[in-house]
């Protein structure tokens, strides 16, 4: 919930869901919610599994990807990198590689260190819980959650778009720029005590119907945003930039003649991040 909002303020939130939230209410949005779920559930492939490394790698790729997208990397991937361990001892160039497509490639170092650091402490198995969890590079609440529930069959409560959508059109149809303070307590509250993986499966199945038929309820969230373009972006130009540094080493003066005088700048950031290292005249990447 908002970390913002004080004890008090969370109470009278929770007390207020529950007065929207009768029994009868609840049990009826389950039923709909479980019943869409039955006939049209999405065959996707993280949900038909429990595997907490394939849920890790599915999380994080979902993270800033659309579906679609995820699907035809995700399988590939998991050939390449098969387990934890395998990923530990990758180069960062074959990850990167893996990841073209996805955009983002911090995910793609941040995935790579969490499973160094998986390996080392946790002796390859994934933690279950979400303090442990939050402490993996590129895992943050939602993520750690997510995990917990489809991986380890937590009762836990978090939100995304899809999630969002559902109880903004159950529970807030006209009003407009809502906080996620006022959906959290309310899916706190229909949480069913019973199977979280396959409720939360559901949510976000009935969410992208929901979108699919026009609308998209999540605009009303006073936490939507549009992804900004990506032609001319400065995000553009760091995937290009790691692109040729996966294929092998490069000069400076190679890359600039390439992609231009302004990656100067983008070069630097890049190697403050920690994405790429310079020698000599020569960019490379880490390891
Ligand atoms: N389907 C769409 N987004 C998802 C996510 N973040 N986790 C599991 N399944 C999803």
């Amino acid at each position: 919930m908002d970390a913002k909002k004080s004890p008090l303020e969370r109470r009278f939130f929770i007390m207020k869901a529950k007065r929207t939230l009768t029994p009868s209410k609840i049990r009826a949005f389950q039923k709909k919610i479980l019943s869409y779920h039955r006939d049209f559930g999405r065959d996707l492939p993280w949900h038909k599994t429990r595997n907490p490394y394939r849920i890790l790698v599915s999380e994080i790729m979902l993270q800033q990807t659309q579906v679609d997208r995820v699907v035809l990397k995700y399988q590939k991937f998991l050939k390449l990198f098969p387990r934890v361990s395998v990923l530990a001892k990758a180069s960062l160039a074959e990850v990167f590689r893996a990841w073209q497509g996805l955009g983002y490639n911090r995910r793609a170092l941040y995935l790579k260190q969490a499973a160094e650091i998986i390996v080392k402490k946790y002796r390859g198995k994934i933690p279950e819980g979400e303090k442990a969890l939050k402490e993996l590079p590129g895992v943050g609440e939602y993520t750690a959650r997510a995990i917990e529930t489809f991986a380890f069959g937590k009762k836990a409560v978090f939100i995304e778009t899809n999630i969002r959508s559902v109880f903004i059109h159950f529970f807030f149809p006209k009003m407009k720029r809502i906080p996620d303070s006022k959906l959290l307590p309310l899916i706190a509250g229909t949480l069913p005590p019973k199977n979280s993986r396959r409720w939360y499966l559901a949510l976000m199945d009935y969410g992208v119907m929901l979108k699919q038929k026009g609308g998209n309820p999540s605009r009303h969230s006073l936490s939507y945003t549009k992804q900004s373009p990506f032609k001319g972006s400065r995000r553009e130009l760091r995937g290009k930039i790691i692109k040729l540094l996966t294929e092998r080493s490069r000069r400076e003066t190679f890359i600039l003649k390439m992609l231009g005088k302004d990656v100067r700048r983008v070069l630097f950031d890049l190697e403050r991040e920690g994405f790429v290292v310079k020698s000599g005249g020569i960019y490379h990447l880490p390891y």
